[in-house]
């Protein structure tokens, strides 16, 4: 088979590695791809949101499957226009994509299907959310309705935040029209957890759950990334949580897509709070999380295209998706600075032993070299039979490579074996 893979960060790197584990995997294209991607896919300089292009290549090539693992072009109906020439895909249509697209939608959506979420109110003026702001519950979180790169939300600890967030979403546009509404939300404590599910619209089959790392600094501190570092299986799922969060939010979320006349077909992200009331819904997305994937692949153990062609085309319920009983950490090499400005441009050095180890976010290839061009630049994963060997495997891969202006956090998953020692 021809696959394609639509996107070029770490996520997709992983998803790359893990197709060609199948031998009916003959080639797989990556879009745009990246420096080290290009040591397992062809990468073709194709942008993830050029939509018609994306569609031309893959007519040109005569693509079996299309995986389309990024978000912006799953919200633009990328599914939609790869099915219209008959290519089948990995991933949600526009129409059910929108779960991730609009935080309006998602959250009238689990209103009106009693889903577990934080209390919220919608607004399409400023004025009206400042006034509302005004005797508001604090903290508060102020999200922009549409996508906005993973920055969209943000935790006010004081009113005075709270009336700059709205005037920065609102006024200023700082993510341009994903702002012309906006959610304020009732803040929630207690951990986070991933559970990235695979779905036909009909069955669902949670993945092993993970506990991503968003803050930029060692310690929780510093500004909020795409993620740091990822442990898996994340402690704070227990039994219980499991339990709670598949007969209240998971089943519930699937059927309700169905009803709406938005059934899933792909990966349904669900990123969860452990509340004191139970598990509630943080965020949905409507792909695999980056960097969950990179512990969450390496753990499973069955076929990922089988498992993905039955998303496509139903019979997820007859297809074995089995996790290994083994933990898997993954620390993110940055650029320092990010997720503000940095430099790059560095060489990046990884021993021979290790190249199976790391998945390549932000890299390119410049006359045989491989260079940092990202924040995010490298994902290091390891895998041990449990989660604290899991850590101290995957920061001994970090002292081993090396490139400049490197930076990581030292406590990826230190609360995650705090909670499991508990
Ligand atoms: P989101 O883009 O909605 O996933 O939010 C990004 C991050 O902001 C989440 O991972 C949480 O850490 C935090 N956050 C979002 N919503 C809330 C909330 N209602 N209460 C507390 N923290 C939140
Ligand atoms: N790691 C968070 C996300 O993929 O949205």
């Amino acid at each position: 088979m021809k696959i394609m893979v639509v996107g070029g960060g770490g996520r997709e790197h992983a998803i790359i590695k893990k197709l060609l584990e199948n031998r009916r995997v003959e080639k797989i294209f990556c879009l745009p791809g990246n420096g080290g991607i290009a040591a397992d896919a062809e990468c073709v300089p194709i942008a993830s949101t050029d939509i018609p292009a994306i569609v031309e290549f893959a007519k040109k090539e005569g693509i079996d499957y299309a995986v389309v693992a990024q978000d912006d072009p799953l919200i633009l109906g990328c599914v939609d226009e790869l099915n219209k020439i008959g290519v089948p895909c990995f991933g949600p249509d526009k129409k059910a994509a929108i779960i991730e697209g609009s935080k309006v939608f998602s959250k009238n959506f689990m209103k009106k299907y009693n889903i577990p979420t934080a209390e919220y109110e919608v607004f399409d003026s400023a004025e009206k959310a400042l006034e509302y702001l005004k005797t508001a519950k604090i903290p508060t979180v102020v999200k922009a309705d549409g996508p906005a790169l993973g920055k969209g939300a943000l935790v006010c600890m004081t009113r005075d935040e709270a009336f700059a967030a709205v005037r920065e979403i609102m006024e200023d546009k700082k993510f341009g029209s994903s702002g012309d509404r906006i959610v304020v939300e009732e803040f929630m404590t207690g951990p986070e957890v991933s559970v990235l599910s695979f779905t036909d619209g009909e069955t669902v089959v949670p993945m092993v759950p993970s506990t991503d790392h968003k803050r930029a600094l060692t310690g929780d501190k510093g500004l909020n990334t795409g993620g740091m570092g990822t442990v898996a299986p994340s402690p704070y799922y227990t039994e219980k949580a499991a339990k709670e969060a598949m007969e209240k939010i998971i089943l519930p979320t699937v059927r309700a897509m169905k009803a709406e006349g938005r059934p899933f077909r792909g990966c349904l992200y669900f990123g969860l709070m452990i509340t004191p009331e139970g598990p509630k819904v943080v965020e949905y997305n409507c792909r695999f999380g980056d960097p969950e994937t990179q512990v969450v692949l390496p753990l499973l153990k069955s076929d990922l295209l089988d498992i993905m062609l039955a998303t496509t085309n139903g019979g997820l319920d007859k297809i074995p998706v089995e996790f290994s009983d083994c933990a898997a950490c993954c620390v993110i090499m940055a650029s320092e600075g990010y997720p503000q400005s940095y430099k790059k441009g560095f060489e990046i050095n990884i021993p021979e032993a290790l190249k199976d180890k790391v998945y390549v976010a932000g890299a390119k290839l410049e006359n045989g070299k491989l260079l940092t061009s990202g924040g995010r630049v490298l994902g290091v994963t390891a895998v041990a039979e449990n989660l604290p060997s899991a850590v101290a495997k995957a920061y001994e891969y970090c002292r081993d490579i090396s490139f400049g202006n490197a930076y990581y956090r030292s406590d990826i998953g230190k609360k995650a074996i705090e909670a499991l020692n508990k």
